[in-house]
């Protein structure tokens, strides 16, 4: 496991890792919030496809990004099941509403949000999965196995989503991105910690 974490893209509000032990404090609820993301990443993906064309390259590529997403749901439903727990509601991704409240450019907006949400979760996952490491119950080797192989998707998906802005939106991506770092930090520092990833 590397001692230090390089985002896939430049975030700019470090997340520290005592977040992870409060995230870690309702375990049920911690997999149950990822579920759900995991769920919304899908359809999220879906729906940005359909901006691009049925036979574009962008809308395959976003297809099977929807696909990677909606194993990793099946996954962490059969993980919550083999801890013998239960999917509780969806309790909404505060963070991900505070961020598309600001959105003002469409599509643009869509995919960069898209980008930051899969960056921010690729740090938070990261941080789980150091945390976890002798965990009483998110401990096992093959779960930690699955927080790396999630953390290391999400990193790609964030670098799909830049990319397809920057091919779709050229140097507008690049300075609404930069713009976007911003806000997406403050974002993130106002929001109280929960047992959740965001
Ligand atoms: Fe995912
Ligand atoms: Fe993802």
């Amino acid at each position: 496991m590397p001692s230090t974490f390089q985002p896939p893209l430049p975030l700019r509000s470090e997340t520290p890792s005592a977040w992870a032990e409060a995230a870690l404090a309702d375990p049920e609820a911690l997999l149950s919030d990822h579920a759900h993301c995991e769920k919304k990443a899908a359809l999220s993906a879906l729906t940005l496809a359909r901006s691009f064309g049925n036979a574009s390259r962008a809308s395959g590529l976003l297809v099977r990004l929807a696909e990677e997403e909606m194993d990793h749901f099946r996954r962490v439903l059969d993980a919550l099941q083999g801890f013998g727990w239960t999917l509780r509601p969806d309790r909404g991704n505060v963070y991900a509403q505070s961020l598309h409240r600001l959105a003002a450019k469409g599509l643009l907006d869509r995919l960069l949000i898209a980008a930051l949400i899969e960056a921010r979760s690729c740090e938070r996952l990261w941080l789980l999965e150091r945390a976890a490491t002798g965990h009483p119950v998110l401990g096992s080797a093959p779960w930690l196995a699955f927080l790396l192989e999630l953390e290391r998707c999400e990193a790609g998906h964030a670098l799909s989503y830049r990319g397809l802005a920057e091919e779709r939106f050229g140097a507008e991506a690049r300075t609404r991105l930069d713009w976007w770092l911003d806000r997406e930090a403050e974002v993130v520092q106002g929001l109280p910690w929960r047992s959740t990833v965001h």
